[in-house]
């Protein structure tokens, strides 16, 4: 029953029943939406979203990690306009458009031009379902079809499509399709020794030791291996210590495997460097790219891989070599123009250390809220990137149904902030143009939420 009225006004009234009546949101227990009150969020101002009454929260989900320079920046939206008045839409299936070959040179520059061709998409399902199939046609065509296995880490999220989501964690999100999925294998992640909530030490020997057996096992049979580099997001922030990333690519250098790194999360400022595989001095196979390359502003995608490999798809089309496979909305235009000037405003941003000194203060501002609550079970924040996970204060877990972490997202809304619950946990991933009094809001509106909330939470 929807009980919750979130409109003061008749027009938001007749929006919020029409939602109700037509909507069915991503990754939403509908009834578990229509029970409580909704948000409608009408504009955006910097880290900020304004819903219909005019009523401030700021974006700490960064609109699903997407978000780079803040919601409604000027250079974006010029850079748009501009480009909307020369066209829109064109595909990339056979012909091209001169904002595309732009921004195809503007990410070979990421990798110093080692991986120099870009194939466009126009999500982070896609940029990876790309590397995963031209990993397996790559090693079809240059003669070795036996190498079409998967290697993926414990707790991955790559996406919602078949392929990726058989290279995932087989998770509650998607347990559901295991009958639909094809095998895949899996090593374990690093596992992290706590002190004081914070992750201070890690084991990776473990992990590299798993990974280096199955290899020694399997290299023959497998194509590739597929990491998120540094931080598993959708796991809860989950990292990897550094230099992690560099021992992964030796292996499969070693053992002669395809490397997909998949960046679509910590691209772009996310972990302070444009990339991942920049801060950790690793050139994958495959580089895929999604949210923040159009900087929260339209859908675009991109899987970046090298000259080897492209090469091996050129000959007659008689001998079968096509890659075939696009998007419709492939490589748009109007989301290479705002990616585009989205790099060019971030590369000073990030080489001024703005975004660095901002990550140290989000650590700062956790340490201070959480460490030592009785509600935290753990944090841990790395670059622009944080979660705080809850507990019972006298036992062990609460009753699935409590939605501890959900009940905290919507009372965070009253303290002026939109975030995303993970279970029992809350997930901090700001716009990375967050400006210091922003990350303070941010930690100190989680943090009433929690007060407000979790106390009164009947545990098991
Ligand atoms: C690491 C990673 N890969 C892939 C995806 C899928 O991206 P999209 O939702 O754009 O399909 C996500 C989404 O959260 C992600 O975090």
């Amino acid at each position: 029953m929807p009980t919750a009225a979130t409109a003061a006004s008749p027009a938001l009234g007749q929006l919020d029943a029409a939602d109700q009546r037509f909507g069915w949101h991503p990754f939403t227990q509908m009834r578990e939406y229509q029970d409580n009150p909704r948000l409608h969020l009408v504009r955006g101002e910097g880290s900020w979203l304004i819903d219909g009454e005019g009523k401030r929260y700021l974006d700490g989900n960064a609109s699903v990690w997407t978000n780079v320079h803040g919601h409604n920046d000027p250079d974006l939206n010029r850079a748009l306009k501009d480009q909307l008045e020369k066209v829109a839409h064109v595909t990339l299936l056979g012909l091209n458009h001169p904002i595309a070959t732009e921004l195809a040179k503007d990410l070979a520059g990421l990798t110093d031009g080692a991986l120099p061709r870009c194939f466009f998409t126009d999500n982070g399902s896609n940029a990876v379902e790309v590397a995963l199939k031209l990993s397996f046609q790559y090693w079809q065509l240059v003669g070795q079809e036996a190498k079409h296995g998967v290697i993926s880490m414990e707790g991955a999220y790559h996406g919602d499509t078949f392929g990726t989501m058989s290279v995932g964690e087989r998770s509650e999100f998607h347990r559901r399709f295991n009958p639909w999925l094809f095998a895949a294998q899996a090593f374990p992640a690093p596992t992290h020794s706590e002190c004081a909530g914070k992750v201070a030490r890690s084991d990776t020997s473990a992990s590299l030791t798993a990974l280096k057996a199955l290899l020694e096992r399997d290299a023959a049979t497998t194509a590739c291996v597929i990491l998120e580099p540094r931080v598993q997001g959708a796991a809860g922030m989950v990292q990897q210590p550094a230099g992690f990333v560099k021992a992964v690519a030796a292996l499969c250098h070693q053992y002669g495997v395809h490397l997909i790194l998949d960046e679509v999360f910590t691209g772009f400022g996310r972990l302070g460097a444009l990339t991942v595989s920049e801060l950790e001095g690793v050139v994958p196979d495959f580089l895929c790219l999604a949210k923040g390359l159009a900087a929260g502003y339209l859908p675009l995608a991109a899987t970046l891989t090298s000259e080897k490999i492209y090469e091996a798809f050129l000959g007659a089309f008689s001998e079968g070599k096509t890659f075939f496979h696009g998007h419709t909305f492939s490589g748009n235009p109007l989301g290479c123009a705002v990616a585009r000037e989205s790099l060019r405003k971030l590369k000073p941003m990030l080489a001024s250390g703005q975004v660095a000194d901002r990550a140290s203060h989000l650590g700062r501002e956790m340490e201070a809220a959480f460490a030592g609550h009785a509600h935290v079970r753990t944090f841990r924040q790395l670059g622009l990137t944080g979660s705080v996970e809850f507990k019972p204060a006298h036992a062990e877990r609460w009753p699935t149904d409590t939605r501890a972490g959900y009940r905290v997202a919507l009372a965070a809304r009253r303290h002026g902030l939109v975030i995303r619950p993970l279970g029992d946990s809350i997930l901090f991933v700001p716009p990375i143009s967050i400006q210091p009094d922003e990350v303070k809001h941010l930690v100190r509106a989680v943090r009433l939420a929690m007060d407000d909330v979790l106390p009164s939470l009947k545990a098991d």
